[in-house]
């Protein structure tokens, strides 16, 4: 019988240990956590993710401001306003939620914010220091997937791990921290051009499905036993709920399941480890602890 991987119980239980650190900030008089989001137009799934972004730093009792900006801004005007919070003395750490629309550029965006104050770990000098074990904001989905191995005593050190999708804030920087000395597994990155992909991911122990297409995780992949990470977030069609849609995952939840040791649901798998991994990136930078 598989066991869920509890991303909710996970992610509350690590609130409540950010929750007690806030109240010792407060007790002694020290700073409290500030966090920042920027969110630009009104993307259905962006406008989720930032409001419980700040349903959550109030539960820990952060500070938070939100950032709005309609969906026709110049990428000059976001870039000011990121100078601004770079500079601001009160924000520990801000994030600008991706995706952007198309008159501005990601990656200039990503590069105009403080590495100091990079809560999503987005930036290539925080990446850069990942890479290499020194202290920094850890990339908010990659750190919460680790966080939940960890916590689900999930054995890593020399097993086959696979990564499906390479993308900057997923499937790449989770490769580097399973391979991290101390997690010890072995990794293999696969990706669209990838061939004999089935062959790969049935030989893998542990399977982390980024890759954005639901279901793409078929039972006849999954090696009996394995353990299997699911990072899939796409919006599709529901008619039977109010909203209209669902969460789907990169799994086929209900077939594959059956094959596993663990697995993570979609949702309450790996969405709230993220939103937790940032408040431990503000907490971490309000307490001078990012150099
Ligand atoms: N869009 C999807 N996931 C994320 C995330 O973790 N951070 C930001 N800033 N944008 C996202």
């Amino acid at each position: 019988m598989y066991q869920i991987i509890d991303g909710n119980k996970i992610a509350s239980e690590i609130k409540k240990e950010i929750a007690v650190e806030v109240a010792k900030l407060r007790e002694s008089g020290k700073k409290i956590p500030h966090l920042a989001a920027i969110l630009v137009g009104n993307n259905g799934s962006s406008e989720t993710y930032v409001a419980n972004k700040v349903k959550d730093c109030e539960e820990v009792g952060f500070n938070s401001t939100l950032i709005r900006f309609r969906p026709e801004i110049q990428e000059k005007e976001i870039l000011e306003k990121i100078n601004e919070l770079n500079h601001d003395a009160d924000i520990d750490g801000f994030i600008v939620q991706l995706p952007l629309p198309v008159q501005i550029s990601e990656n200039k965006v990503i590069e105009a914010i403080d590495p100091l104050k990079d809560a999503d770990g987005f930036h290539p000098v925080n990446l850069g220091k990942m890479m290499i074990g020194l202290p920094c904001y850890m990339p908010a989905t990659p750190f919460g997937i680790v966080e939940l191995i960890r916590r689900y005593g999930i054995q890593t050190s020399g097993r086959n791990c696979v990564v499906i999708g390479r993308s900057n804030i997923v499937g790449r920087p989770v490769s580097i921290l399973l391979s991290q000395k101390g997690i010890d597994a072995n990794v293999c990155v696969i990706h669209s051009r990838t061939i004999n992909f089935q062959e790969i991911i049935y030989n893998a122990d542990i399977i982390i499905a980024a890759i954005g297409v639901p279901s793409f995780v078929k039972a006849e992949m999954v090696k009996e036993g394995a353990v299997v990470i699911d990072v899939g977030t796409t919006r599709v069609a529901a008619p039977e709920k109010k909203s209209g849609w669902k969460l789907a995952g990169d799994v086929d939840f209900e077939n594959v399941a059956p094959k596993c040791s663990f697995i993570t649901p979609v949702p309450g798998g790996v969405g709230p480890m993220t939103r937790v991994s940032l408040l431990r990136n503000t907490l971490m930078a309000a307490k001078g602890k990012i150099i």
